[in-house]
């Protein structure tokens, strides 16, 4: 191993003495894969970053997927998707939290997850940083399945859970929705947003990572809907709402998260089969550029719902 680590807090680890210009040898790809399936949240540090060598860099892990978006990625490198705060954009994504008005807020959520299909993994770099404002959160799913007591491993190997893909946040069943109000300009269906409709997903309440191997609590807030057919698993109604709020819960566990704090130079690779992510947002008018690759999950991790 030419790579050092160190822990992030509580979950993932900085990888120190990487340079992204270096030659990727088939050693160093081994090396950065290994890293990746072990930990799941990877992050590096001063690195002097292109659009070219952030996709160079992504494709270490598998081929690269364009977002169904496809409005927002770069024309140059389509496969760069630029996540952009203070700009055109922000009306739709303005909401307020007690009061505040922030932009872009987003709550825990595994990407893509509303397909079934989510993507392997992806990497965020920073473009332009907004001092302490909008941090990116991390949270490893597969630790928070091993903290779990018995019983209720046992009980989730007979539950399989639907998302429901939904643009207005108030109707997400499981989300905190405390002291919010949309904006006037929230999106009310996908269309408002230049988003396709999206079918209702299924996913076993448990999913065993394709590579790893590790198994990941399939619980992420954001679109979470319902247990379906709970009285297979002996569970009333009510009970398979409180198992999904008590899931939840469990899940925003500070033990489980990482905190990213972006400076320019940064990069974050993260396993997306085995994390869920979210973002603090910004207050209105702050510049925030963060550019995104995204590495294909060729696998069905669940299954879309045609009818139940
Ligand atoms: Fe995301």
């Amino acid at each position: 191993m030419t790579l050092q680590t160190k822990p992030l807090d509580n979950v993932g680890v900085e990888v120190l003495g990487f340079n992204i210009n270096q030659p990727y040898t088939d050693a160093l790809k081994e090396e950065l894969r290994t890293l990746f399936y072990e930990h799941g949240i990877v992050v590096f540090r001063n690195q002097d970053i292109t659009p070219e060598n952030q996709i160079r860099f992504s494709a270490v892990f598998g081929p690269l997927e364009m977002h169904p978006l496809k409005t927002t990625t770069n024309t140059e490198n389509p496969e760069l998707f630029e996540l952009e705060n203070g700009g055109d954009k922000d009306k739709l994504y303005t909401a307020f939290y007690k009061g505040e008005e922030i932009v872009g807020r987003l709550d825990w959520h595994m990407d893509l997850h509303y397909t079934a299909k989510p993507n392997q993994g992806a990497v965020l770099t920073a473009v332009e940083v907004p001092g302490e404002d909008g941090l990116t959160g991390f949270g490893d799913l597969a630790k928070a399945y091993d903290s779990l007591d018995n019983e209720t491993k046992a009980l989730l190997e007979k539950i399989e859970v639907a998302y429901a893909f939904c643009m207005q946040r108030r109707h997400m069943r499981y989300v905190d929705l405390e002291g919010y109000e949309p904006g006037p300009h929230s999106p009310l269906k996908p269309s408002d947003a230049n988003f396709p409709d999206f079918a209702d997903a299924a996913y076993p309440a448990v999913v065993t990572h394709p590579i790893s191997g590790r198994k990941v609590l399939e619980i992420v807030e954001q679109f979470l809907d319902r247990i379906i057919t709970p009285h297979q698993a002996a569970l009333s109604n009510d009970e398979a709402i409180e198992l999904l709020e008590r899931l939840v819960a469990h899940t925003r566990k500070p033990e489980f998260h990482y905190w990213h704090e972006w400076l320019e130079g940064d990069m974050v690779l993260w396993d997306n089969w085995r994390g869920m992510h979210c973002t603090t947002g910004t207050k209105p008018g702050v510049r925030r550029r963060i550019n995104r690759t995204t590495i294909m999950g060729d696998v069905m991790l669940g299954r879309v719902i045609t009818k139940e």
